[in-house]
């Protein structure tokens, strides 16, 4: 890959527009006491009165040590899906751009494309669930500015083959995303070691779902600091607030909750398999590497319901290419897995 130019990929609207400066990015050592009247805040303290640090320095820190990049390299949002749009906000042209997504896959990026008029080019993985490089390739032309890889992948449960993703970074000069939402719970190491050797990778991950955090909404996106600096020039000045902040780090700073946690869940998922390949009406389970397992039944919409009539709410993903049929079962507590399994042993 031997021209890749980020500049010539940035809208032009956003390579000349100067960021919105907010009160707090003008100020900003929050451990001296002061009397802050800048930002028309009320003054009396309910404990989120004033507005959250805008680059969120505390929590970047951390954050940063444990994924052992720079704070550099590094920006938080509402959630990966709100790093999402910042990416094809940043990057793609509204009525001129394209995309290229791999479905099955994370419906966000369907949505994204919708949200912000630009093409959406799916090439199916193949029926492994892998990529096919070739087509990609051919797919890309002058317009094409993100080619987006999820690994492991939503809804089926696999790793991308990482020498496949290596193709692509080496041969598009656009920007490829690998959404690493289920990283935590995979067999394999996170793309965000492999920044310094590609500039055009951007890895996200999020709290949502190993961190159980879903509810804070707090999204990760790691690239080169060029990258990471366009980002940080349109994303809305307080996108990450006080209560998100505080809890987060009270989180990361317990890894070994989170890491208990995720071991449960591995066990579980463990589980699971081995209970649903007893199941008659269960033809196929497919690899997980997520905390969720893809499995294709005799008649799902018939199994999907059945479940509900039990109180059990699954996804069923029949409507996704390669997936005719298929239910997707989220990995929960022993207690939520054992009923499950009865449910299932009892339709
Ligand atoms: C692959 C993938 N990426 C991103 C997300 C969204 O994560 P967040 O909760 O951080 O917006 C999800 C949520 O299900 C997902 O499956």
């Amino acid at each position: 890959m031997d021209s890749f130019d980020l500049n010539s990929l940035v809208r032009p609207s956003v390579s000349v527009m100067k960021p919105y400066s907010s009160a707090r990015d003008e100020f900003t050592d929050f451990d001296q006491e002061m009397v802050f009247l800048d930002a028309n805040e009320n003054p009396f303290d309910t404990g989120v009165n004033r507005y959250p640090d805008p680059q969120q320095g505390k929590l970047k820190e951390l954050l940063a040590r444990r994924k052992g990049v720079s704070t550099v390299n590094l920006l938080l949002g509402n959630g990966s899906d709100e790093v999402l749009d910042l990416i094809f906000r940043a990057f793609c042209n509204p009525s001129k751009d394209n995309i290229i997504s791999l479905p099955p896959t994370y419906g966000m990026y369907k949505v994204l494309c919708a949200t912000n008029d630009v093409e959406n080019r799916e090439v199916l993985l193949n029926s492994d669930f892998q990529p096919d490089i070739s087509a990609i390739l051919e797919t890309v032309d002058a317009d094409t500015k993100l080619i987006f890889f999820c690994s492991p992948n939503n809804p089926t449960g696999n790793l991308i083959d990482p020498a496949k993703i290596i193709q692509v970074l080496e041969q598009f000069n656009g920007l490829v995303v690998i959404d690493e939402a289920y990283i935590d719970f995979a067999a394999a190491e996170s793309w965000v070691s492999q920044l310094s050797n590609f500039p055009n990778l951007i890895v996200t991950q999020t709290l949502s779902k190993a961190y159980g955090m879903a509810g804070i909404r707090l999204g990760l996106a790691f690239a080169s600091s060029e990258i990471i600096a366009i980002l940080n020039k349109i994303k809305p000045p307080y996108n990450v607030n006080e209560l998100t902040q505080r809890s987060a780090y009270d989180r990361v700073a317990q890894l070994d909750q989170v890491d208990r946690e995720v071991d449960a869940i591995l066990d579980n998922r463990e589980r699971l398999i081995s209970a649903l390949k007893n199941i008659d009406f269960v033809t196929e389970i497919f690899p997980s590497d997520a905390n969720f397992v893809l499995a294709r039944v005799d008649n799902a919409n018939k199994r999907y319901d059945q479940l509900i009539q039990k109180g059990i709410v699954v996804r069923n993903r029949s409507t996704q290419p390669l997936c005719e049929n298929t239910l997707r079962f989220t990995v929960g507590t022993s207690e939520e897995n054992i009923i499950l399994i009865n449910a299932l042993n009892s339709i």
